[in-house]
Formats: structure tokens, C-alpha cells, sequence
């Protein structure tokens, strides 16, 4: 045999083991879904606090106001930036909390405010990571309305949160 026979080979001989590795791994994954969904479910999303009230102040509350300080003016810094991002972040997935609350009445206005605030709150979260304060600033202030909007049409118009 050639080396540059040999070489095809061996090259052969791998390649057959990763692709068989990689369909091993295929086949396994399905199991292992079905063996966490199957048993007594732990694996579920549950609200852990299912007043709406309780929710916003512990959740929402905190990171609007660490938000609302760190756009204060133009961050200067890496912990400025840090303080935008966490705190959009937080919003951000905090809408899609929202979406497993939703409740029985006006349920379409609150999904519809939630994916909202999610999604404004996301364009914060990437304009801080472009460091692209003006950005930040205009979809910062477009979530708040979406808050705002949430409070007035499903709440009873409180609270109306300035920027
Ligand atoms: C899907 C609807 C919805 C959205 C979206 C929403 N909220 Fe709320 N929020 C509520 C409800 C309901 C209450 C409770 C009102 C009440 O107690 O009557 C509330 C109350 C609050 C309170 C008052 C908490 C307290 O302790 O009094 C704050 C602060 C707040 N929200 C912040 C926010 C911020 C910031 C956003 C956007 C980033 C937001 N909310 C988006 C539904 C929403």
C-alpha cells in the first residue's frame, strides 16, 4: 500500500466513526427528552409568584430602576454598559415570564404588552452591547410606553412610569 493510500484510509476510517459517533448522539437525544418529560415533570415552567402585583415589585421594579439610572446619561464606562444590559435583560426575559401569566380576562392585551415590553426591551439589551447609546435611550423609552400601556389597559392605570 502507498502511503497516500494508507493516508485515504485512515482518513476513511475516521470520518466512519465521527458519522457514527455523531448518529449515536442523534439517536440517543429523543430518549432523553421523553425520559425528563415523562416522569413526574419537575421540568415545567411554574410561576413561583403568581401576583401580578408581587411580580412587578420584586421583578420588574428593581430592573427599571437600575435601567433608568444607567441611561441617565451616556455610560462611560464597562460597569455603566453592564448596569444597561442586565437590566434590559432581566426585562426582556421578565416579558416572556409574563407570557406564563397570562390571565383568563383580556388575555390577548396582556400577551400583546408582554411580547412588546420583551421585544423593546431586547433592542435595549443589543444597543448596549453596541454601545449605542441613542438607540438604547429611544427603545428604552418606547418600552416604558408599552409598560405604561399594559397598566392603563389591563391594571388600573397605575403606576405611570416616567423615563
Ligand atoms: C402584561 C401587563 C404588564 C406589563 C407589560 C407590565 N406590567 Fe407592570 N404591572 C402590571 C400589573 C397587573 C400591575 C399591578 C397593578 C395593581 O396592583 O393594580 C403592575 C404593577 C407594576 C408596578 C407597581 C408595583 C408596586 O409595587 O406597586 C411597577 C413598578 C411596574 N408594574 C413596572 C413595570 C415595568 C417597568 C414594566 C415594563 C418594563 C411593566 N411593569 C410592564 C402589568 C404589567
Amino acid at each position: 500500500m502507498t502511503f497516500q493510500k494508507r493516508t485515504y484510509l485512515q482518513a476513511g476510517c475516521l470520518a466512519f466513526l465521527i458519522a457514527g459517533f455523531a448518529g449515536f448522539q442523534l439517536l440517543s437525544q429523543p430518549d432523553a427528552v421523553l425520559a425528563d418529560s415523562s416522569g413526574d415533570s419537575k421540568a415545567e415552567l411554574k410561576p413561583i409568584e403568581s401576583d401580578p402585583h408581587e411580580f412587578m415589585e420584586y421583578v420588574f421594579q428593581p430592573n427599571y430602576k437600575k435601567l433608568k439610572a444607567a441611561l441617565a446619561s451616556e455610560p462611560t464606562d464597562g460597569k455603566g454598559w453592564y448596569d444597561v444590559k442586565s437590566g434590559a435583560l432581566i426585562l426582556s426575559e421578565g416579558g416572556n415570564l409574563l407570557l406564563m401569566r397570562t390571565p383568563d380576562e383580556k388575555a390577548d392585551e396582556w400577551n400583546s404588552h408582554a411580547v412588546h415590553v420583551r421585544d423593546l426591551a431586547a433592542e435595549v439589551y443589543h444597543a448596549a452591547h453596541d454601545k449605542n447609546y441613542d438607540k438604547a435611550v429611544s427603545s428604552y423609552k418606547e418600552m416604558l410606553k408599552s409598560c405604561n400601556d399594559c397598566h392603563n389597559k389591563v391594571g388600573h392605570g397605575e403606576p405611570n412610569l416616567k423615563p
